[in-house]
């Protein structure tokens, strides 16, 4: 028996009871406030400066649970959660994480578990035919978005061919790289290209149309003028459902540019991809035969608790030509042909893929479907009641489970106060939670819908407040 743990009495216990209060919770989440109302520092001040020398039991530390840390916590599983991006904790996600930490697998290499890297491989076919996305991608789970689009910017630096992996960017006759996304890209690739080198300036924000759309004929024009000037276009990212409005930028012509220039091709669908298990939904995926790579994330709108997201490319080998060192310690003599660690920068590896087949297989991919129909559902009756009433109007055209509206004003400056009041208002009641975005420099009130608890009468909570 382990010297941690010498029997395990009191852990079945404790579990037995968790497991009822983590039922409780889900049954009950509507009951919480959604946005905790805590001051900053009032959680930290209940805890004393050291742990204790004895350890306590279970039960007191649920205790300090309940009313330590519980009131500080923003309740991201409450069905009227509408901020950012809302997600799902799913009872079938909570039961592999469980799972997943009882076995506590890293895998890294193959042999250090080949269930972990072969059920990564299975779920991810499994995940790229629901989701309708072609053949030959190789894919890999990581935690965030930003990781994964961080390591297709690496891949495709080092896809230029200047040996950047062996001779690094300084010091040497380099031209300026540059990075294309438009101003509505998340800025996590701006921030993947900062840490890779790019510089700030190597970061071009493409202008949006009307709709927010990246504009072809501005990357036109910016790489045109970026050519003149010297510098080396490397990589284009098109977002299929921007963070701000949920828009769609056009892939086929910025397919067909990237081509042209020999730029590499990122696809960044970490919030919309999921929806295309919805085969009417499918169109967001127009031209994407052409991407190098694609980022979905199973922990937004796939109802996989955080974190898991995905990364597709068909270049797998440009990943490993980035990433692959193996000393000593980690070479391995059997044929196995994926070892994960090849493929990015961490070593250790969660067992990600056991929730994310959980989840498709304990809910089916008919489910999943429909839910995320009813999501969108949502969203349009949602728009339709807003564009009903006179003193709101949308800022955005209603996208997959995103509206953006403001209140009218008798300028600019009126407008966004009475939007912002009405926001902080919604938010203090506790019963939702809604966050904002400035499009064309108007602030809008931003409503996405994506929890698995959601139903109507939890986004009409914003038609009441309006
Ligand atoms: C379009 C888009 N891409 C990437 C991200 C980053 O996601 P992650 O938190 O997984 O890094 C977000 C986050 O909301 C997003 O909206």
């Amino acid at each position: 028996m382990s010297k941690l743990d010498p029997s395990s009495r009191e852990f079945r216990e404790a579990g037995h009871k968790l497991i009822d209060r983590i039922a409780d919770y889900l049954d009950n989440v509507d009951r919480y406030r959604v946005l905790s109302n805590v001051r900053p520092g009032e959680i930290a001040s209940k805890f004393p400066p050291l742990p204790n020398n004895e350890g306590r039991p279970y039960d007191a530390l649920m205790t300090d649970f309940e009313s330590k840390i519980v009131p500080g916590v923003t309740h991201w599983n409450h069905p009227a959660f509408f901020a950012y991006f809302s997600i799902t904790g799913s009872q079938a996600g909570i039961l592999a994480e469980l799972l997943m930490a009882a076995l506590n697998l890293n895998g890294m290499l193959w042999k250090t578990s080949p269930a972990h890297t072969e059920l990564e491989t299975v779920t991810l076919e499994w995940l790229r035919k629901s989701l309708g996305l072609p053949d030959g991608l190789f894919g890999i789970i990581n935690d965030t978005a930003s990781i994964n689009s961080f390591l297709a910017l690496a891949a495709a630096r080092e896809a230029l061919g200047f040996d950047i992996r062996g001779k690094g960017m300084t010091g040497r006759d380099l031209p300026p790289l540059k990075v294309y996304c438009s101003e509505h890209a998340h800025s996590s690739i701006e921030k993947g290209a900062l840490a890779l080198g790019f510089g700030a300036s190597g970061v071009e924000l493409i202008e949006s149309d009307d709709k927010f759309r990246m504009r072809p004929d501005a990357l036109d024009a910016a790489i045109e003028r970026d050519r003149a000037a010297g510098a080396l276009p490397c990589a284009v990212t098109a977002t299929l459902g921007t963070t701000s409005t949920a828009s769609v930028d056009p892939l086929p012509e910025i397919a067909d540019i990237a081509k042209r220039e020999k730029m590499w091709l990122h696809v960044d669908a970490a919030y919309a991809g999921s929806a295309t298990v919805e085969p009417s939904l499918r169109w967001l995926w127009k031209g994407i035969e052409s991407a190098d790579s694609i980022v979905v994330n199973p922990h937004k709108w796939f109802f996989t608790p955080i974190d898991c997201s995905v990364l597709y490319t068909r270049k797998p080998d440009m990943l490993r030509q980035t990433f692959s060192l193996v000393p000593e310690y980690l070479k391995t003599t059997d044929s196995a042909e994926v070892n994960y660690m090849d493929y990015g920068i961490q070593l250790g590896r969660r067992f990600r893929a056991l929730k994310l087949w959980m989840v498709m297989e304990h809910y089916g991919i008919d489910k999943i479907r429909s839910v995320i129909r009813d999501h969108v559902s949502y969203a349009e009756r949602l728009a339709s009641e807003l564009t009903k009433r006179k003193d709101i109007e949308l800022l955005a055209p209603q996208s997959f489970s995103v509206v953006v509206f403001r209140k009218k004003g008798i300028d600019e400056a009126a407008s966004e106060k009475a939007s912002a009041e009405l926001l902080e208002r919604m938010n203090a009641s506790g019963r939702l939670f809604v966050s904002h975005t400035k499009l064309k420099n108007k602030y809008g009130i931003r409503v996405a819908i994506g929890n698995g608890a959601t139903e109507w009468e939890h986004v009409a909570r914003v038609l009441e407040f309006v």
